[in-house]
């Protein structure tokens, strides 16, 4: 198997610039500038469309025309269709909860930045073989956390390996694998929930991403 399921630097730019991807569930591309326009306010231009709605592909596409300094991907992409979808509609990444060696292959046929899931070392060794180096690890905080990464990085710190832990994460914890220099961002739905983006709470977003810079700041400090 080719090991090019290796982002690609911009996009592992701009994980390390901003180094929290908001994870979206959003159930209608109606507030997808809303949603865009709160987390641009809050200078976070970066996030995760999770494919579990209709909406999904439509929200990437209108965003992508409208406000593309935004860096958008498709998540919880479980299946070859999804993939597809998320290439035509122009995701920038893509990802999932976990490692399927017949999404890798097609993401890498397709030429899409893909990273899969893992959560044991058995599923690390499977995505080293099939050229994956960045990883979400999900669901990181039921998995061990930031305890899991210290373990692993003996055997497999030298691989170059970087994991994008998600799951459990949250204003609270983010510090403590921010600074794991395994870590080059997380991902987490605290910043734009589900009911916030409904109910159009975009201020309420846009101070959380807030939040996440002066929590950046604090530890790069
Ligand atoms: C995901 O969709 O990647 C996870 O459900 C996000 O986990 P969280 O809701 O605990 O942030």
């Amino acid at each position: 198997m080719s090991g090019d399921c290796i982002l690609g630097n911009n996009i592992i730019d701009v994980f390390e610039k901003y180094r929290v991807i908001p994870v979206v569930v959003i159930e209608d591309a109606d507030f997808a500038l809303g949603l865009a326009d709160a987390l641009l306010e809050g200078g976070l231009p970066v996030a995760e469309i999770t494919f579990r709605t209709k909406a999904a592909g439509q929200t990437i596409s209108i965003l992508n025309d409208k406000r593309p300094e935004l860096t958008l991907g498709a998540g919880t992409v479980l299946t070859l269709d999804n993939l597809k979808a998320a290439k035509d509609c122009g995701a920038k990444f893509a990802v999932a909860p976990g490692l399927n060696p017949n999404i890798v292959s097609k993401a890498q046929e397709l030429k899409l930045d893909f990273y899969p899931g893992i959560a044991t070392p058995t599923d690390i060794e499977q995505a080293l073989v099939l050229g994956c180096k960045i990883l979400k690890f999900f669901p990181a905080e039921a998995c061990g956390g930031v305890k899991f990464l210290k373990a692993i990085s003996g055997p497999y710190k030298h691989t170059g390996i970087k994991f994008i832990p998600t799951g459990g994460i949250n204003a609270d914890n983010l510090a403590g694998y921010l600074q794991l220099p395994s870590v080059p961002a997380c991902g987490g739905s605290w910043i734009a929930k589900k009911d916030e983006i409904s109910n159009k709470n975009w201020s309420q977003i846009s101070e959380k991403c807030r939040a996440i810079a002066d929590i950046i700041k604090r530890i790069s400090s």
